[in-house]
């Protein structure tokens, strides 16, 4: 088969084109390089989407030879590479563009051998001085790093070439670290050079919003107060914190998920049209959204925001360790693994309309959606049966499914077959993998390939990421000063009693995804 006749390696349905670069991943013995950038890279590779010449220099405390790095990572695409074939041709080629320079952070050595390391690739591998900078490590790395780039004069090159620098999540733990660090940054990078990170911005179907909006004209002029009840966005995971304890311990779900990508769909569904789909007019109208969001008072907290945390419990006969069990956390934590909110926007658009967001790890099931509920049909002259037109089985409902089926449903009423007037809600269906019948990128591949050529709309910017912060302040500073009645879930369950006393207190109930 040539690429082009098979659509998994077809470059042409990408529009754009890497340019000759290389990428230096701080962090390169972590988890993230060996679950998701390796394995991004080589399905980039797969599909030709490469430049040749393309090179990765990896950082990190651990010694390891170049050889070692390479096995490593060949390895880690051999596990984390779903659905893409492992090809030694392919694997081998960008092989030999991997290299690894171990070094300490806080050592300015650690950033001259990286500038020869450099260079030397410079000139083997032609990248023609472009370099993008890929920040992966412990946060309270990042200003270290970001200093030592600067200190050894390797943000701002000559020659036309260019340097840029992604920087992971978590973007601080709260707002005051979440400035200090926006406050670091432009010591050594102009914003137009920074990339801060949201994977949620880059998987298909949160782009797919955008598209769903704003390339059809028949939902938007529904896409409001008059026609919408309430929003609901839920991001269940069933795994626990899968031997992230100590850093789990001390994020907790509100800041792990709602705090970032959470709000950031939640600026999705939510924003103005963009007059353009590009990164300075979409990310204004995200972030004049997260802006509009209403800030809570203390009290108000108390009844908008619901903190959960599981405990053990038997699932299919197979026994479930609590939260405090897990390794490394305290048997005393105060942690938040489930976090439910209510958020409202002081706007036209969205006035007295709430946002339901939910985020829990070991529920029931993996899937993340949201669910716009759209209001009863202001008068109904035919009988409904049992339909209940307060609850989630109500008509008019539209679900948009991020994963793991990711699709679109429309439920609306229906007449029953058969003599009378009864109506059953039914749902008109939109399955991604069904339509088009190809691999979507994962979010990692989208965002490198979107960092490579330059283009940040799918990243966050400096405003949004302190906005959404200040929003889930008085949250956190509520949360910090109470002590929560924990474990008050059981692993496996859809989250806390009281988060549905949250949502029955204005009539409404979580829907069942
Ligand atoms: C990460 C969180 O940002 O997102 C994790 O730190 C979470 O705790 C993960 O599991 C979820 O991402 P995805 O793409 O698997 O839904």
């Amino acid at each position: 088969m040539t690429p082009s006749s098979n659509p998994f390696r077809d470059a042409t349905r990408f529009e754009r084109r890497v340019r000759p670069c290389a990428l230096v991943i701080f962090g390169a013995n972590g988890d993230l390089t060996k679950r998701k950038l390796i394995p991004a890279l080589y399905r980039l590779a797969y599909e030709h989407r490469l430049p040749p010449g393309f090179a990765v220099v990896g950082n990190s405390r651990t010694e390891m030879t170049h050889e070692q790095f390479r096995d490593k990572m060949r390895e880690a695409v051999l596990e984390f590479t779903e659905e893409t074939p492992f090809e030694e041709k392919i694997w081998n080629d960008l092989a030999t563009g991997l290299y690894y320079d171990s070094g300490d952070l806080k050592d300015a050595g650690c950033y001259t051998r990286i500038k020869a390391r450099l260079q030397e690739i410079e000139h083997s591998r032609q990248t023609g001085g472009n370099i993008l900078f890929y920040l992966s490590t412990q946060p309270s790395h990042y200003r270290a790093v970001i200093h030592g780039l600067g200190v050894a004069n390797l943000a701002k090159p000559g020659n036309g070439a260019w340097r840029r620098i992604v920087v992971e999540k978590p973007f601080g733990h709260d707002l005051a670290s979440a400035r200090e660090l926006d406050d670091a940054i432009p010591r050594v990078f102009n914003e137009e050079q920074v990339y801060r990170i949201d994977h949620y911005l880059g998987k298909e179907t949160v782009q797919n919003i955008l598209a769903f909006r704003f390339g059809n004209s028949i939902f938007e002029p529904l896409w409001n107060r008059n026609y919408i009840s309430s929003v609901q966005i839920t991001a269940a995971e069933s795994i626990g914190v899968e031997g992230r304890g100590a850093y789990y311990q001390e994020a907790g779900a509100l800041r792990d998920m709602i705090q970032n990508h959470l709000l950031q769909i939640m600026a999705t569904v939510a924003m103005e049209p963009p007059a353009a789909f590009e990164a300075q007019t979409v990310r204004d109208e995200r972030a004049k959204l997260l802006r509009s969001i209403r800030p809570f008072t203390h009290d108000e907290v108390r009844l908008n925001a619901v903190a959960g945390q599981y405990g053990p419990c038997r699932v299919g006969g197979q026994a479930l360790a609590g939260f405090r069990e897990e390794s490394g956390v305290n048997p005393e934590a105060q942690t938040d693994t489930y976090a439910a909110v209510t958020f409202t926007v002081d706007n036209w658009r969205w006035a007295g309309v709430p946002f339901y967001i939910r985020s829990g790890k070991r529920m029931t099931k993996r899937v993340t959606d949201i669910a716009i509920r759209f209001h009863s049909a202001p008068h109904s002259p035919f009988q409904t049966g049992n339909h209940d037109s307060a609850s989630w089985a109500g008509p008019n409902l539209l679900v948009l499914r991020v994963q793991p089926e990711e699709g679109i449903t429309l439920r609306f009423l229906s007449k029953l077959p058969g003599s009378g007037m009864k109506l059953r809600p039914v749902e008109m269906d939109f399955k991604y993998g069904s339509s088009f019948g190809m691999r979507s990128p994962a979010a990692y591949e989208t965002l490198l390939v979107d960092a490579l050529t330059g283009d940040a709309t799918l990243y966050t910017r400096r405003d949004m990421v302190e906005a959404s912060w200040e929003a889930v302040h008085p949250i956190m500073e509520v949360w910090q000063n109470t002590k929560k009645e924990f474990p008050n879930y059981e692993a496996g369950s859809w989250g806390p009693k009281a988060s549905d006393e949250m949502l029955g207190r204005r009539g409404h109930s979580w829907r069942v995804p």
